[in-house]
């Protein structure tokens, strides 16, 4: 062996050096030789198979694609990606928005990570990578290898539709399926972890190569933030609650501050505060009455023994219901009605409106044992609230928006589990079970000297105060150029419903909000809403957007996200000059550049 006196670098291992070249015979030490190339030139245009690889097959390229709303289909496709890159496999993640869609009839191998958004859709990002796969354009795809992992939440009547038709589409233009699709629930990790192994152990199979040895920086494992999260949230004090609907208001809503200090949380604007709730004693006497029980029967759940009234009150979900809710019920207690009910989209979708688990009790009486009920009822699912306050501005507290949910059903008042458990049934002194839920895309922009456009009728408006608050916290540090910051806010009444409008109005003062509109809907016999006010200043938000404002629409999703687009789409049209095909394309544009952004529900 010669000695290595002329190594490129000073500290060369000279006894691990001498360890490998007797240790290994000729051909291991070439291929050695080649695997080390291959790893300092991984990232290299051309990436250097490792001598024995040279002689087969050139493995093939995977493509991870995902399609995200709030960045848990990236997570995944990141996780998934950093364990194939792992095996040695040349693989590369790409968001849909960003992907050339044509590329797919050459790719070999792509897997899909999307989420299905407001019911059934695919997520902003990927609607026109959607469009386009479903469109008479798309090639056939015989050559492609793909497999598909979907995220979504079962309490959704679609649940996770556009992984469902990703799936089915690819496989009807010709595409294998190399792995069954995944359909994972909101505790999507473990679902996905899975999917993410058996694509892996897949691969080789299908590529008809060996993977080449290439690892990349970039692909490393997001760090899950450790510490309290949906499965083990933290108990956070409330500090504050006050009503902010005047008498006499329809409206009822709430700002709630809670106490994070010691917790370790953080968050940035944009993001969503996660809440456990526990449901009303009230409830819970009504399905114990329907269910026939007296809730001191003894159940078992998570391997411990406790009492039925408690198990209902703490962990199941009882003010509203889902297909798997109804469908087992159905099974289980024979009711021939609701079976009918469960295959009949239009029928179940009519059924589960306003209905809880005590109407689903009265009107097909229970044969269930309480153990039976309880496994069939779904554990509470955490609800979401979109954060209203700046760290900066309020260190170790996190403020919330809320509208508690009441409406008649039949005869009587019904109650939303986690709005009124926020409205009635916690107070100052009381804490509330809480965990972060990062939005990673409904963001102020990276650029501060970027305008806003904000538009946040009800509490559509919580993510704005915290946009506000943040950016005003940068005007206070003395930050170079400051973005220009617009709010449209709407509501029914001036003199009730115009929500945080002294903040709103100091903010006037300042600067930190540089306009303000709003449309109160009931103080005129017409109806104005926040999209007639954009309407009205339609040339100077297209002044604004063309020198790069990015726009946010937050709050309902069934009628104003719609009205809210639409007034954009004429705005365009209109202050362009050149009509609605060119603002459909614009609009497209600013989705996929992420400068119109939603946060709907
Ligand atoms: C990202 C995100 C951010 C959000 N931010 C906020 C926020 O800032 N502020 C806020 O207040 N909410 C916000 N929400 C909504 C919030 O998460 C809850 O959905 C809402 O508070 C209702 O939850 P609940 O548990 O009180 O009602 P649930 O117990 O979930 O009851 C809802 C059910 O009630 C029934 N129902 C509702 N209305 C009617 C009606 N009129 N007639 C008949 N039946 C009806 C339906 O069956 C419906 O499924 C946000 C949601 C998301 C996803
Ligand atoms: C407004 C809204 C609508 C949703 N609609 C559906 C739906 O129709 N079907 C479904 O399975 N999941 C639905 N979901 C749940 C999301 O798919 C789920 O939260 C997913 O984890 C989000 O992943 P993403 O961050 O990658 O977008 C919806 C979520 C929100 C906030």
């Amino acid at each position: 062996m010669t000695k290595i006196a002329t190594a490129p670098i000073g500290r060369f291992d000279e006894a691990l050096l001498k360890k490998l070249s007797s240790e290994h015979s000729a051909e291991q030490q070439l291929w050695l030789s080649g695997f080390l190339y291959g790893l300092a030139t991984a990232g290299q245009p051309e990436a250097v198979l490792a001598p024995t690889q040279q002689a087969q097959v050139q493995a093939p390229k995977v493509q991870l694609l995902y399609g995200s709303q709030t960045g848990n289909s990236k997570k995944v496709a990141q996780k998934a990606a950093a364990l194939i890159g792992e095996q040695g496999w040349d693989v590369t993640v790409t968001d849909l928005a960003d992907y050339a869609a044509k590329n797919l009839k050459t790719a070999q191998i792509a897997l899909f990570v999307v989420s299905t958004q407001g019911e059934g859709t695919p997520p902003t990002a990927a609607e026109s990578f959607y469009e386009w796969l479903h469109s008479a354009r798309a090639p056939k795809l015989p050559d492609l290898q793909f497999a598909v992992c979907s995220l979504g939440d079962s309490s959704y009547l679609k649940f996770c539709q556009t992984g469902k038709d990703f799936d089915a589409r690819l496989e009807a233009l010709g595409a294998n399926r190399m792995a069954p699709r995944v359909d994972c629930d909101l505790e999507y990790e473990e679902a996905a972890d899975q999917w993410a192994a058996t694509v892996v152990s897949r691969l080789k199979t299908v590529a008809g190569a060996q993977p080449v040895a290439v690892l990349k920086e970039q692909l490393s494992t997001p760090a899950y933030v450790a510490g309290f999260n949906r499965k083990n949230p933290y108990h956070a004090p409330v500090l504050e609650k006050v009503r902010l609907n005047g008498r006499g208001s329809a409206k009822e809503t709430y700002h709630i501050e809670l106490g994070l200090e010691g917790s370790g949380l953080v968050y940035e604007p944009g993001d969503s505060l996660g809440i456990l709730a526990q449901n009303s004693d009230r409830l819970v006497e009504q399905v114990l009455a329907a269910a026939k029980f007296s809730g001191t029967e003894q159940v078992e759940f998570d391997g411990k023994a406790t009492n039925l009234a408690s198990l209902l009150k703490t962990q199941k979900e009882l003010s509203v219901l889902n297909r798997n809710v109804l469908e087992q019920y159905a099974e289980q207690s024979g009711h021939e009605n609701l079976k009918a009910i469960t295959t009949d989209h239009e029928r179940l979708k009519k059924y589960l409106w306003g209905r809880n688990a005590g109407d689903l009790l009265r009107e097909f009486p229970s044969t269930l044992t309480p153990q039976q009920l309880t496994d069939t009822l779904r554990n509470i699912a955490p609800r979401l609230y979109s954060i209203a306050s700046s760290l900066a501005a309020h260190p170790d507290e996190v403020h919330l928006t809320v509208s508690a949910l009441r409406y008649e059903f039949g005869r009587t008042t019904r109650e939303g589990l986690a709005s009124t458990f926020l409205a009635d049934r916690i107070e100052v002194g009381d804490s509330a079970q809480v965990f972060i839920e990062r939005n990673e895309y409904f963001k102020l922009p990276a650029d501060d000297s970027a305008d806003i456009i904000m538009v946040g009728p009800g509490t559509g408006v919580a993510p704005f105060r915290a946009f506000v608050e943040e950016r005003n916290e940068l005007r206070d540090s003395g930050s170079a150029k400051q973005g220009r910051n617009w709010l449209f806010f709407g509501n029914p009444n001036f003199t009730t419903d115009f929500l945080y409008q002294r903040e709103w109005l100091q903010y006037l003062k300042t600067g930190a909000l540089d306009r303000l509109d709003v449309a109160f809907s009931r103080d005129q016999p017409e109806k104005i809403y926040v999209q007639h006010r954009l309407l009205e200043k339609g040339r100077q938000l297209f002044e604004r957007i063309e020198n790069g404002a990015y726009c946010y629409v937050c709050g309902d999703k069934n009628r104003m996200a719609a009205d809210v687009q639409q007034a954009f789409l004429q705005i365009i049209a209109r202050e362009s000059g050149k009509g609605e095909a060119f603002a459909a394309e614009y609009l497209s544009n600013l989705k996929k550049q992420r400068r119109y952004l939603e946060d709907v529900y």
